[in-house]
């Protein structure tokens, strides 16, 4: 599989993922030499996806250690707080982050020996987290059939996290295992992370895929065998952020009764998290909506609401399909023992 992310000499190279950033048509590779730039590009989703901007947060705490003349435990635990604030949904970020704070805090080593041991850690999550999607593409694969009309939306494959990805990773192994498989893939408004990446994706596995609109979905619904979404955060009763219209697609699901899985590593589940309505959602600019192709598709000043992500009640969701196993409803018991024996 290709990477979104490589560290090469104390730098990140990346696939900018943003909406101008060239994908599909013509990718493009930018190097962040800073942990600042790494912030920048998880705020402007150059870097996106929570199991990857656990990651790059991770990288980019490395990256701040080793450009420091005299690194002090002080200083770096102030760097990770910053980075850890880059974007408040996906609870990956903040999982990365504290294993790394593990390493400043707990580690017996003079301050000048953290930024060689942050940079280790940094690559230890990446290639877990690689593994990770390994298991539950295997895990999930059996959930598709020959011939089964899958739904997913946003981007959940490689570009959204080390190896192959979530939700589109179980459609990699499913694909891999020689069955036959339609894929509809969800535009994702308002920055169209499945038309623009996860068609990128599945176009170069030569999976067949159909890109539809998000208000499309009641309309195929009745052709579709199963839904499979990613999660930025999975609270302890099951209820799942995720990007903006999963909810709907969930409720679409149910009514039309398409098992609905969501699809996710463990470090995406948050047990401090009671239910979903705990869950910090990220609200972003009112320019994502009123633009479209550099052209405002509304009056200049519309009144605009844009959370980038809904939360689907346990109750719609049929299982969660984690590197552990697929947990059934109820949720609560078998979260707290997969999450307990990390
Ligand atoms: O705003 P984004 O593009 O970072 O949102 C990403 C999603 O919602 C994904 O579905 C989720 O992070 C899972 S990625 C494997």
């Amino acid at each position: 599989m290709p990477r979104a992310i490589r560290y090469l000499q104390g730098q990140l190279l990346i696939l900018d993922q943003s909406i101008d950033g060239g994908l599909p048509n013509n990718p493009r590779y930018i190097r962040l030499k800073t942990y600042k730039e790494v912030i920048r590009a998880i705020k402007e989703l150059k870097i996106r996806g929570a199991p990857l901007i656990g990651v790059a947060g991770a990288y980019g705490l490395a990256i701040a250690a080793l450009s420091l003349k005299k690194p002090t435990v002080e200083k770096l635990i102030t760097i990770a707080r910053e980075i850890s604030r880059a974007r408040p949904t996906a609870v990956n970020l903040t999982w990365a982050i504290n294993r790394m704070l593990k390493i400043i805090c707990d580690s017996k080593v003079p301050a000048s020996k953290l930024p060689q041991l942050l940079l280790k850690e940094a690559q230890d999550i990446e290639a877990q987290e690689e593994k990770k999607s390994i298991l539950i593409g295997e895990i999930g694969a059996p959930l598709l059939k020959d011939n089964s009309r899958v739904i997913t939306i946003c981007n959940t494959g490689w570009l959204a996290s080390p190896g192959i990805g979530t939700a589109l990773g179980v459609i990699y192994t499913a694909h891999r295992q020689g069955k036959k498989l339609q894929v509809y893939v969800l535009e994702t408004r308002p920055l169209l992370q499945g038309a623009r990446l996860t068609a990128y994706e599945l176009k170069q596995a030569k999976i067949p895929y159909t890109v539809i609109t998000d208000n499309m979905i009641g309309t195929v619904m009745n052709q579709i065998d199963l839904a499979l979404v990613g999660a930025d955060r999975i609270a302890r009763n099951g209820d799942t952020a995720n990007k903006i219209g999963t909810l709907s697609l969930a409720i679409v699901a149910h009514y039309y009764k398409v098992p609905f899985f969501v699809v996710a590593p463990t470090s995406s589940i948050d047990l401090t998290k009671k239910t979903g309505k705990e869950i910090p959602i990220e609200h972003r600019a009112p320019t994502e909506v009123r633009i479209l192709n550099n052209i405002y598709i509304t009056p200049k000043d519309a009144a605009v609401y844009n959370p980038a992500f809904d939360i689907t009640p346990n109750s719609l969701i049929s299982g969660i399909i984690t590197e552990k196993g697929i947990i059934r409803p109820p949720f609560t018991k078998s979260l707290l023992k997969i999450k307990d024996a990390d």
